[in-house]
């Protein structure tokens, strides 16, 4: 995606809506263990070109269901589970890297979602994101705000004004923006480091 170029070199399926090329960009160099979270119908999955190996949650069965069965394309292992991103069925440092399309608009706690994805990831492990964000313009962003307790009841609880980037700042994460285009941003981004537990004083 170019900066802010809605008619950029990306090839596009439909205005404001980037096309499959941003799902290859986002996965194909993703190596090691990888877990994405609300895989849908595995829209992404052909496009992991690197991975050793794929875990995917999805909160809904069906979807999870459609998911294996494009799995069962690819010559890549996956493993779906049906699973909310605020309770991941994995053990701590489990994962490489984690992937998240177009899931934090949706999940009911984009704080406790954060928590576990710092939990599961391996230590130097990332977070790759690309997510539709609140419109930066005030005017548009007051817009999308409004209209969201409609939309998000129609649209499966999806949020258009979600501050993802900034959510992310405020639990820690250190985010790279690698690109933004319209309200859809791409970011990678490494978790805080994880606290210690204080020493106990021994007498
Ligand atoms: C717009 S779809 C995107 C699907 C897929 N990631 C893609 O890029 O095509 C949003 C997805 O987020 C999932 N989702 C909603 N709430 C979730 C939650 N709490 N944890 C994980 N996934 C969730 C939905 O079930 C749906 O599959």
């Amino acid at each position: 995606m170019a900066k802010n170029d809605a008619q950029g070199s990306t090839q596009r399926s439909a205005p404001g809506k980037p096309a499959s090329s941003w799902r290859a960009r986002l996965v194909r160099d993703l190596e090691g263990d990888v877990l994405e979270i609300g895989v849908g119908s595995g829209a992404n999955l052909p496009y992991y070109a690197r991975a050793g190996r794929l875990w995917a949650i999805e909160p809904y069965a069906d979807s999870a269901d459609k998911a294996r069965r494009v799995a069962a394309t690819l010559a890549l292992p996956v493993t779906i589970d049906v699973a909310p991103a605020e309770k991941l069925p994995y053990p701590d440092n489990s994962f490489d890297c984690a992937v998240s399309s177009l899931v934090f608009c949706s999940v009911n706690s984009p704080q406790a979602a954060l928590a576990e994805l710092a939990r599961v990831l391996r230590p130097g492990g990332t977070l790759h994101m690309v997510e539709h964000v609140r419109p930066a313009n005030a005017l548009l962003g007051a817009l999308f705000q409004a209209v969201t307790p409609v939309w998000s009841r129609v649209a499966h609880n999806c949020h258009l004004d979600r501050t993802t980037v900034q959510t992310l700042r405020d639990a820690g994460w250190r985010v790279t923006v690698e690109d933004c285009r319209n309200v859809f941003v791409q970011l990678t981004a490494h978790p805080p480091a994880p606290v210690e537990p204080a020493p106990s004083s021994q007498r």
